[in-house]
């Protein structure tokens, strides 16, 4: 039987859930699915990721207009960070730029997700830098649940192996993204990945072509939503069931 929504925030042992945005490859939709997916779950979205190409600044969000940040003072004090409340899109603790060589090691990551989950009474969802550093292997640690998109075109595969490899054990769910008639073979070295180790297959998102075009701030999910959008948000729909059943 399906879970609600309601239920699954509620999470286990106190503690809302926490979901990661992950692949070892940059650019196959990390953040496009995280700030759905925060959006959608009624999750607090957090930025780890520094660069510029990162959430908090495709959300408006502008680290030069700030003084200190959430996530700086939040590791630094042992604190919780208060998530600048989103309008159509998800609440956000946003990402800085020092965080490239300002990360605490990754099992007080952890520990501080964890306790920020429980304290702020909200799921997270965590947007991850593209590969292994400690605040990714922080969040994977913590998760409940692991959103990997996966392009099938070859680079991407190769990072996708080489990832499922690593992370044999996490609760990944695999989401071929990006899709606009991929060659047979890409198919299959895709569904062989996923089965290597009993991984779940996310729904399939399509390639939209207008998704690149888009300047917009707000979630793609939040009414109304226009009509050549329908698709993506149908598939978005999608992969919060799967998030929310994932067992
Ligand atoms: N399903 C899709 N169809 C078309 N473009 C997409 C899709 N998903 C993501 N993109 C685009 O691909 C680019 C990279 O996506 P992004 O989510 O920033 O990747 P990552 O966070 O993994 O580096 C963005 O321009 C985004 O709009
Ligand atoms: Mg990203």
């Amino acid at each position: 039987m399906s879970k609600s929504l309601l239920e699954w925030q509620r999470g286990r042992d106190g503690r809302p859930p926490i979901v990661a945005a992950s692949a070892y490859k940059g650019g196959d939709g990390k953040s496009t699915f995280a700030r759905e997916l925060a959006f959608l779950l009624d999750a607090v979205l957090v930025d780890f990721d520094w660069d510029m190409g990162c959430s908090s600044r495709s959300m408006g969000y502008r680290h030069e207009r700030y003084a200190n940040y959430p996530l700086q003072v939040a590791f630094e004090k042992m604190s919780t960070p208060r998530p600048n409340i989103g309008a159509r899109r998800a609440d956000l603790i946003p990402s800085y730029p020092e965080l490239v060589h300002e990360q605490p090691p990754r099992d007080e990551v952890s520990d501080h997700l964890g306790r920020w989950a429980k304290e702020l009474g909200r799921p997270l969802v965590v947007d991850t830098h593209p590969g292994g550093c400690e605040l990714t292997y922080g969040a994977l640690n913590e998760a409940d649940v692991v959103v990997v998109p996966a392009v099938l075109v070859k680079e991407s595969l190769n990072a996708l192996s080489g990832m499922v490899d690593e992370l044999a054990e996490y609760p990944l769910i695999i989401t071929p993204n990006k899709v606009d008639s991929p060659p047979g073979w890409a198919r299959t070295e895709f569904r062989s990945i996923v089965e290597r180790y009993g991984h779940q297959t996310g729904p399939l998102v399509h390639n939209e072509r207008w998704l690149s075009k888009r300047r917009l701030n707000v979630a793609i999910s939040s009414a109304p939503v226009p009509k050549k959008a329908e698709r993506f948000v149908s598939s978005m729909d999608a992969l919060v069931e799967a998030v929310i059943n994932y067992e």
